[in-house]
C-alpha cells in the first residue's frame, strides 16, 4: 500500500484485498476508511448478499472486542445500514507484507497482539502478513471478516500455521517470543504442537 498525504482525498482508494475496496469516506462527519465487500459474480446473488452482510457484521463486532481487550486494530465506527460497508479509522502504515524490512520488534508484536487476541477468545482466522500493518511504531491487526470467538486450540493453531507460512523460520520464532510474553509457555506450546500436528498431517494425507 503506497500513499502520499497529498493525495488523500474523499473516495481515493487506499487498498485492496481477496474481498473488499477500501477507501476514504466520510463517517459522521469526519474522514474514515469504508471497507466494501464487492458482490462475486460467480456466487448466487442471494447467498452472496448473505456472506457479504455476514462477514461485515461480524468484523464490526469481533474488531470492538479485541479493541476493548487492548489488541491494536483500527477504531470501528459503524457498519452501514446493508451490511456490506464496515468504517473504522484510518492507520498511516503499510501491511507487512509490502514492508522492506520487517524488523525484530515488528515480528515479536505481532505475537503479543495474536496473544491477546487468543487470551480474548478470538481466533483471527486470517493471521498472515497481509492483515497486519505498521506506522512505524505499533504493529496493527486488520480485517476479521474471518475471525470467530473460540478458544480452541486447533483454531489457534490455525493463526499460527498461516503465520508460520508467511515468514521466515527465525522470524516465527520472534513471534513466538511476543506470543509467549502473554499467553505464557503452557499455552505457546500447546498451540505450536497442535501446529506442528496440523503440518505433518498435511504431509501425510
Ligand atoms: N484501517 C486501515 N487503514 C489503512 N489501510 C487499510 C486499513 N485497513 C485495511 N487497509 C488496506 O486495505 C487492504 C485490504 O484490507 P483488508 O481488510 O485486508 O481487506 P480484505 O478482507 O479484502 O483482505 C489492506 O491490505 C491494507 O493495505
Ligand atoms: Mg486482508
Amino acid at each position: 500500500m503506497k500513499m502520499k498525504k497529498s493525495t488523500r482525498a474523499i473516495g481515493k482508494e487506499v487498498g485492496k484485498g481477496a474481498e473488499a475496496v477500501l477507501s476514504l469516506q466520510v463517517f459522521s462527519g469526519k474522514k474514515a476508511v469504508c471497507k466494501h465487500r464487492m458482490k462475486k459474480e460467480y456466487r448466487c446473488a442471494a447467498l452472496d448478499e448473505s456472506i457479504r452482510a455476514r462477514r461485515t457484521r461480524n468484523e464490526g463486532k469481533v474488531m470492538r472486542e479485541a479493541q476493548s481487550n487492548g489488541v491494536n486494530t483500527p477504531l470501528m465506527l459503524g457498519v452501514d445500514e446493508g451490511g456490506k460497508k464496515i468504517f473504522f479509522t484510518m492507520i498511516n502504515g503499510v501491511v507487512l507484507e509490502d514492508k522492506k524490512t520487517v524488523s525484530k520488534k515488528e515480528i515479536q508484536e505481532c505475537g503479543v497482539q495474536l496473544g491477546k487476541l487468543h487470551q480474548a477468545g478470538i481466533a483471527h482466522g486470517d493471521f498472515t502478513t497481509s492483515n497486519l500493518m505498521s506506522d512505524g511504531k505499533n504493529v496493527f491487526v486488520i480485517d476479521f471478516g474471518l475471525s470467530e470467538f473460540t478458544k480452541k486450540t486447533e483454531d489457534q493453531a490455525t493463526d499460527f500455521l498461516l503465520f508460520y507460512k508467511s515468514v521466515s523460520e527465525e522470524k516465527f520464532k520472534d513471534f513466538l517470543f511476543g506470543y509467549g510474553k502473554i499467553a505464557g509457555e503452557r499455552q505457546t506450546k500447546l498451540v505450536l504442537d497442535k501446529m506442528r500436528k496440523i503440518l505433518s498431517r498435511g504431509r501425510n494425507a
